[in-house]
């Protein structure tokens, strides 16, 4: 046996490729291993999303090419969005022996096969069909109790700053039956939790299914497994999909709803295709069905033309919405994107991090005050093991994906557990074993 070492960067989206990989390759003669001096092939799955997630990958590069100076037979392959969106520019670093992209894994045996130092293969096709549906995943485990399941690849829209639809191509469900295999395969094999795929999950189509039937069909085959899914779209995320969360107790109250900006006319220019006022009535549909759903967001700050007066929309929608979390970013502009082409990167960085600090600082408040509301609430929570802190304590997951800390010896990884809440900070709620 070989041995296969692969660090994965960007979403989680990478992590569930590279378990296909893992899967792949194994039939191959490659085993994994996590120490990269022991490694035959080292790979990184890597991120175009922002530059910084491109540079902190040719660093890595640099750090590959050592292990390359004291074995020289060793193989240096780059993966993933950042292989797809480079292409040949990579092996002309002379550092890179495979590049392939996010459809093309299939091919890695055969590009392995003929790689040499100095003899680089490179696979960047992109792909109508490709879903990987017949490949078991190797699970990387992260704790062993939550796994992910991809059920569609690619992206059919176009914001103009997202370099994703270049990165992965156009989007294409996975056939249902292999995705409920798959949950059942989890299941069999001790996880508790699943997190469905995709980039725009309320776009799943395969034959007369849609998301909102993929879930139930999920949810009631397998009712001891625990359900998350992501992305969902503003534009998309239909009623249809909040009756079958709310009707089914094994699907979290948890919905991550990338509101990007507040700003009707930076909105329109990101071509993201919902208004403010839709958006908002989004959340009030979420909470009608779900009084208790977290919602959590992603936003831009500093996009092309970014005045002060939108960069207050998007300050009042946060506070509007009392958003539980947010993943929050500044513009980036990336080579090829509609925004690249058309819209100059105009803010100035400064600004761009003034902008990212108060809406940092803002949603600190909010994520407190959203903890402050749960003090005094119960929650079943899936253990994930003992907390960093301290080896008494428990650490866990409730279904509105806060972070719980607990006294307890009596439990393990992969128990439900209910507790309830005594303390909190913006980060993580402290609790109790309810009796
Ligand atoms: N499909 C998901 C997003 C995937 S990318 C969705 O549509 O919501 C994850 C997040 O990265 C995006 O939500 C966005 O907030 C951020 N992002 C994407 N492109 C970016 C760029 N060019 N600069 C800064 N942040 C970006
Ligand atoms: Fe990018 Fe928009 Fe597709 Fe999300 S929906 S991956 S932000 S193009
Ligand atoms: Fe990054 Fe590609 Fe995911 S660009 S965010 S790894 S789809």
């Amino acid at each position: 046996m070989k041995k296969l070492y692969i660090e994965t960067y960007g979403c989680q989206m990478n992590v569930a490729d590279t378990e296909v990989i893992f899967s792949l390759l194994g039939k191959h003669g490659y085993e994994r291993t996590e120490d990269i001096s022991e490694a035959d092939v080292i790979m990184a799955n890597t991120c175009s999303v922002r530059d910084n997630a491109e540079q902190r990958i040719l660093g890595r590069i640099e750090v590959f090419n050592q292990q390359k100076k004291a074995r020289p037979e060793v193989l240096v392959g780059i993966l993933g969005c950042m292989a797809e969106r480079l292409k040949e520019e990579l092996l002309q670093t002379g550092k890179v022996d495979i590049v392939a992209g996010p459809d093309a894994y299939r091919s890695l045996p055969l590009l392995l096969q003929n790689a040499a130092p100095g003899q680089p293969q490179i696979n960047v096709q992109l792909s109508r069909e490709e879903t990987y549906a017949d490949i078991s995943p190797v699970r990387i485990d992260r704790n062993g109790v939550s796994a992910f399941i991809s059920i569609m690849r690619g992206c059919n829209n176009v914001c103009s700053y997202c370099v994703v639809p270049y990165t992965r191509g156009a989007e294409r469900s996975r056939d249902y039956h292999s995705i409920v295999r798959e949950a059942c395969e989890c299941f069999e094999g001790g996880y508790k939790e699943i997190t469905l795929l995709g980039q725009n999950v309320d776009s799943y189509s395969y034959g007369d299914c849609n998301f909102a039937g993929l879930l139930r069909m999920v949810a009631e085959a397998l009712p001891g497994l625990r359900i998350r899914f992501s992305t969902s779209n503003p534009q998309d995320i239909s009623d249809e999909v909040l009756e079958v969360m709310s009707s089914h107790d094994n699907i979290c109250r948890h919905i991550h709803l990338p509101v990007q900006s507040g700003s009707d006319r930076i909105l329109e220019k990101m071509r993201r295709r919902y208004t403010r006022e839709w958006y908002l009535q989004r959340v009030a549909a979420i909470r009608r069905y779900m009084p208790d759903c977290a919602i959590t967001t992603d936003v831009i700050a500093g996009f092309c033309s970014e005045t002060e007066e939108d960069h207050k929309d998007t300050l009042s929608i946060f506070e509007e919405v009392g958003f539980d979390a947010a993943f929050m970013f500044y513009y980036s502009e990336r080579p090829g994107t509609l925004a690249a082409r058309k819209f100059p990167d105009d803010v100035p960085q400064e600004v761009k991090n003034r902008r990212l600090e108060e809406i940092i600082a803002l949603q600190n408040r909010l994520s407190l005050e959203s903890n402050r509301r749960d003090v005094g609430k119960s929650f079943r929570v899936l253990v994930e093991g003992p907390s960093k802190r301290n080896p008494s304590e428990l650490c866990g997951r409730a279904g509105n994906n806060k972070m719980c800390i607990w006294p307890d010896t009596a439990h393990k990884a992969g128990d439900f557990v209910d507790v309830e809440v005594l303390d909190c900070t913006q980060a993580t709620l402290f609790c109790r074993l309810k009796g």
